[in-house]
């Protein structure tokens, strides 16, 4: 049994959440672990012909045999996670959630200061949902942490213990990342990236698992780039080319429209390389190639669609493993058993 963590390989909205609902409906995980930031994330689940916008509940919850955990290393906002329980009702998101007691809470207040902030909100294009101004205090150490909530007190569970325990006893556990390798304080296009790293090391640290328990990292690229907020884009677009080819998209969280460009081989081997990748798996291969939509056998694949695959598999050594056709799970073309 393996544990996997899903990382974002760009400027994050790579698809992770399509993803991941696929990964965990196969592999049926015992846990799905949140890693990542906090509820800045916007991650779409489209499942059963409904679909689900989600900032802090692990994307599996589909997979209703898997307990769902939020680490300690991730900002909890107990409103965002409150009106989740009652969206997803049907799936018994409350009665599976677990919360780490160590999770640092975000209050009215901080996201206050991220929207009032004219370096945050301006400058950077924060998505106001408070996590730069909670992650500064809680390296201030003035936050409070979800063990101070009686609200919480029903979800509080020690989940780096759970996971490590799962894994002595041979369970899978899947360790779901937010936003994306660009992003990083450390690793990004620094000033205009969110307030922590994120890459795989920081998302086994945020569940409490160590680096020689991690089994698979799998880097999700969309077949072209998205950033939402100012920064750096290298490979950027024209908002009239990106409208001509059909690319253009609207934030989840914000709702705000997203920068568009060409898929970056420089940038894939980068993210890559620092979050040690075992996989890759490409979204949105019908949108870039069109005449892909919906394919589910390899073979079908258009000539120059095969030859950009195996361009990014040769360019980054990593083995593309998952390819997504659409946005139903069914649209998906998975060569994990011929390539691992
Ligand atoms: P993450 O932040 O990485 O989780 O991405 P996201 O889920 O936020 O991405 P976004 O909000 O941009 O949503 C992507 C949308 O595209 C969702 O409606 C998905 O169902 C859909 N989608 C995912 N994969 C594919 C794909 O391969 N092809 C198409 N056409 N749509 C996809
Ligand atoms: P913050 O994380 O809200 O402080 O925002 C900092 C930058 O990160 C802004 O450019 C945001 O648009 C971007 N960002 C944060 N989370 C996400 C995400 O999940 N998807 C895409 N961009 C994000
Ligand atoms: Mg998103």
């Amino acid at each position: 049994m393996t544990c996997s963590i899903l990382v974002g390989g760009a400027w994050g909205d790579e698809g992770k959440g399509k993803c991941i609902t696929y990964l965990c409906d196969s592999d049926k995980p015992d846990i799905i672990a949140r890693a990542g930031v906090g509820p800045n994330a916007g991650h779409s689940v489209e499942f059963n012909g409904e679909k689900y916008g989600l900032r802090l509940t692990p994307s599996g919850f589909v997979h209703t045999g898997a307990k769902l955990m939020i680490g300690a290393g991730v900002l909890v906002n107990p409103d965002v996670l409150f009106s989740e329980f009652e969206n997803l009702k049907k799936y018994n998101v409350k009665e599976r959630m677990c919360v780490d007691p160590r999770c640092a809470i975000i209050k009215e207040d901080h996201m206050n200061r991220d929207k009032s902030s004219q370096h945050l909100a301006k400058k950077i294009g924060s998505t106001g949902s408070g996590c730069g101004p909670a992650n500064s205090d809680r390296v201030m150490r003035t936050i409070d942490l979800a063990r101070d909530i009686p609200e919480l007190e029903e979800y509080i569970t020690d989940v780096s213990l759970a996971c490590n325990e799962a894994i002595d006893n041979g369970e899978e556990v899947f360790i779901e990342g937010s936003q994306g390798f660009a992003l990083s304080l450390y690793y990004g296009t620094y000033p205009f990236v969110t307030s922590k790293d994120t890459t795989a090391s920081t998302f086994a640290a945020d569940v409490g698992v160590g680096p020689t328990k991690i089994d698979e990292v799998i880097n999700v690229f969309k077949a072209y780039i998205s950033r939402v907020g100012e920064g750096p884009f290298p490979t950027e677009m024209t908002q009239k080319e990106a409208e001509e080819k059909g690319l253009e998209e609207y934030g989840v969280v914000t709702g705000r429209r997203r920068r568009i460009g060409y898929f970056d081989m420089e940038l894939a081997k980068e993210s890559c390389r620092i979050n040690g990748a075992t996989q890759i798996a490409l979204t949105c291969v019908d949108r870039l190639y069109p005449d892909c939509a919906r394919t589910q056998d390899f073979n079908d694949l258009s000539v120059d669609t095969k030859k950009f695959i195996e361009e990014i598999q040769s360019e980054t050594g990593v083995p593309v493993t998952i390819i997504s056709t659409g946005p139903d799970l069914k649209d998906t073309i998975d060569l994990r058993n011929e390539l691992l």
